[in-house]
């Protein structure tokens, strides 16, 4: 099963939920893959891997180069990862002109998605054509929303991409659920935008919140998920109860 973790808003925690989601998944013991496919290569360094000398989804994306060679492995067992690097924000200037340009990520998965359970791409902060990508590739969608004013904004542009996706590339692309994150039990607004965003999407919406917790912040810069740097902290906890709502969702 493939998921993209999108939403065009930066900042609303997709990287830090593609992260923590595959790692939580790999030790359960599925293999799992995450595919960094935001130039900012957050994901990449967030796990350890900073400007590797191998390929990467620039390579795999601009150059076709072969996905397998890609792939790396991480310190957490189950869980590979292809990294990102910088040259990917070449894209928006080369994709353009390609003949099956909403297609290249999907068909550069093809080899490897036999082989994990769980893909996780996560996405640039953009509906530019790299996270189209991401959509026409993917069978799930998981979208970040941050607890914090004008949380709903951009939501609406995100669903008729989404539909638009649906309609013209990919049908089967399925919601998995909203995730809010950075939940902050002392202020008010917190609270507020859950309520909103649960009444806005009733059913949708995955019961777990994530709250905004300092380890969660502090594990990217020793490149180990929440769940590693600090498996008892209350952000480590909610990844691993959110990981149970996607893989109970199917
Ligand atoms: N639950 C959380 N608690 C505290 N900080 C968080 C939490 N989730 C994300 N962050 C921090 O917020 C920032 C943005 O998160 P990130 O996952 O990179 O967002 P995006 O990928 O959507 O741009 C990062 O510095 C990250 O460490
Ligand atoms: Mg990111």
């Amino acid at each position: 099963m493939i998921y993209a973790v999108a939403n065009q808003k930066g900042g609303v925690g997709k990287t830090t939920s593609a992260i923590n989601l595959a790692a939580c998944l790999a030790d359960t013991g599925a293999r799992v893959l995450l595919v960094d496919l935001d130039p900012q290569a957050n994901a990449s360094s967030g796990l350890g891997l900073r400007h590797t000398d191998g390929l990467t989804m620039a390579d795999v994306i601009l150059d076709g180069a072969d996905v397998q060679q890609a792939i790396r492995s991480t310190g957490v067992p189950n869980l590979d990862i292809i990294p990102s690097s910088p040259d990917l924000a070449g894209a928006a200037v080369e994709l353009p002109g390609r003949e099956g340009r909403e297609r290249i990520l999907q068909r550069a998965l093809v080899p490897v998605s036999g082989t994990y359970r769980y893909v996780f791409i996560d996405c640039p902060p953009s509906l530019d054509l790299l996270a189209i990508n991401a959509l026409t590739a993917a069978d799930r969608l998981i979208i970040p929303v941050q607890c914090e004013y004008y949380a709903l904004e951009g939501l609406s542009r995100l669903m008729e991409t989404i539909n638009g996706v649906r309609a013209h590339l990919n049908p089967a692309l399925g919601l998995s659920g909203l995730l809010l994150t950075m939940h902050d039990s002392r202020t008010r607004v917190s609270g507020d935008v859950i309520a909103e965003v649960r009444r806005h999407f009733p059913d949708v919406v995955f019961s777990t919140v994530v709250p905004r917790n300092v380890r969660i912040t502090e594990a990217p810069s020793y490149g180990e998920p929440v769940t590693r740097y600090d498996p008892h902290c209350v952000g480590a906890q909610a990844y691993v109860a959110v990981a149970k709502e996607v893989a109970a969702r199917g």
